[in-house]
């Protein structure tokens, strides 16, 4: 017994490690990203704002009267798809009420210990940014909702028959959540938030602007043609529309450096950095357009099986359902029905293939 309870202690305690190596593994990876996409080019305050503009209307009210009042800023929930401005907003938030912003995420928050420590350090005003905030643990987000509510923290003292509850009054700060998730936040959690606000993909002329934008910020000089070029071809994310610029500049460098440095980036140019990497006029990448290859040339259009897709393309149902697949479907490419997936019309269009109708006797209207 005592064997098995060890066993299984250091089993857990291997595993407690490799999430968390996992997590480090993670979030280095984002913020090599985000030091890579974001220094200088991430919008400040509300007026550096592209598009969004119901969004930014409602904030200026919430910020202006609460700056009136004196008062913090209620807590606010970001949520959407990555790379739409969550964390930017948290940042605008904080810099429009001119207060100092403490940046911590879901996993990183490990006891309640560690929640407790960071909110009784927040100053009157303070913003507190949780990034995947879906990832708290449910005990750690019970401390949450007394000091959401009530700026108070009840916490135990001592174990046993002497343990003793205390109740600690915090400063007024404002919890501002992000979450790629909001399925996965409990109600309790999503009540507490004065404003929930999803962030949806942008427009074509939206991420052109934020091309364009950047752009000056980075100094290079490219046409509003090949901005829109790089917009279309952008998956309506803001943070691969400026992947997708800083690849093209890449391109222009290597090919212009030997006539011109200062070349401006014409729609060509443009096209044919992205072409060169794989990205096709529908902003498809190579795994898209793998996937829609293996529905219509090795399974006759379809149905298939999600899992038979992933072996076929060699990669991970998760990744091809949570991230792929949501975006063929978006553009029309795919669709899921009730015995699989089947490529439509404009996948074969798309792809140059003639438009065979093969009567599999599914049912598409799921
Ligand atoms: N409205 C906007 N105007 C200009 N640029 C924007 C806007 N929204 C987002 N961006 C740009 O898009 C990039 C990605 O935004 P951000 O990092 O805030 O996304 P996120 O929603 O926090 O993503 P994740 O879920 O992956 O953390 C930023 O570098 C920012 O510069
Ligand atoms: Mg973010």
């Amino acid at each position: 017994m005592i064997t098995s309870n060890s066993s299984q202690s250091k089993k857990t305690q291997v595993s407690k490690q490799t999430n968390k190596l996992h997590d480090e593994a993670a979030s280095i990876k984002k913020n090599s990203e985000v030091k890579e996409s974001t220094i200088g080019i991430r919008p400040k305050t509300l007026k550096d704002v592209i598009g969004r503009k119901s969004l930014c209307e409602s904030l200026s009210v919430l910020i202006g009267a609460a700056k009136r009042r004196h008062e913090s800023v209620d807590h606010i929930l970001f949520h959407g798809p990555p790379g739409l401005g969550k964390t930017t907003y948290a940042n605008i938030v904080a810099n429009e009420m001119g207060s100092k912003i403490h940046v911590t995420s879901g996993p990183a928050i490990e006891r309640q210990g560690d929640l407790a420590a960071i909110l009784t350090s927040l100053h009157n005003g303070d913003v507190l940014f949780i990034d995947e905030i879906h990832r708290l643990n449910h005990t750690i987000e019970e401390v949450l909702y007394p000091a959401m509510e009530d700026f108070k923290l009840d916490i135990i003292v001592g174990k046993g028959p002497s343990a003793r509850s205390l109740r600690l009054s915090l400063e007024k700060f404002t919890l501002i959540g992000a979450t790629t998730r909001i399925g996965m936040i409990s109600s309790p959690l999503r009540d507490r938030f004065g404003m929930v606000q999803r962030l949806d993909y942008f427009t074509d002329e939206e991420l052109r602007d934020i091309v364009l934008r950047a752009s000056k910020i980075m100094k290079i000089r490219l046409f509003d043609t090949a901005a829109m070029e790089i917009a279309k071809r952008a998956r309506g994310t803001g943070r691969i529309a400026l992947r997708l610029l800083r690849r093209v500049r890449d391109f222009s460098t290597i090919t212009f450096t030997s006539r011109s440095e200062e070349a401006q980036i014409d729609e060509i140019t443009a096209v044919n950095a992205m072409e060169t990497l794989g990205v096709d006029k529908l902003g498809l990448d190579d795994l898209d357009r793998k996937i829609l290859e293996v529905i219509i040339d090795k399974f006759e259009g379809g149905p298939v099986g999600l899992s038979t897709i992933a072996a076929a393309v060699s990669d991970d149902v998760e990744t091809i359902s949570g991230v792929y697949e949501p975006y063929l479907m978006q553009k029309g490419l795919l669709n899921r029905t009730k015995r699989g997936r089947v490529a439509t019309r404009k996948a074969y269009e798309h792809l140059g293939r003639d438009y065979v109708v093969i009567d599999n006797g599914f049912d598409i209207s799921v």
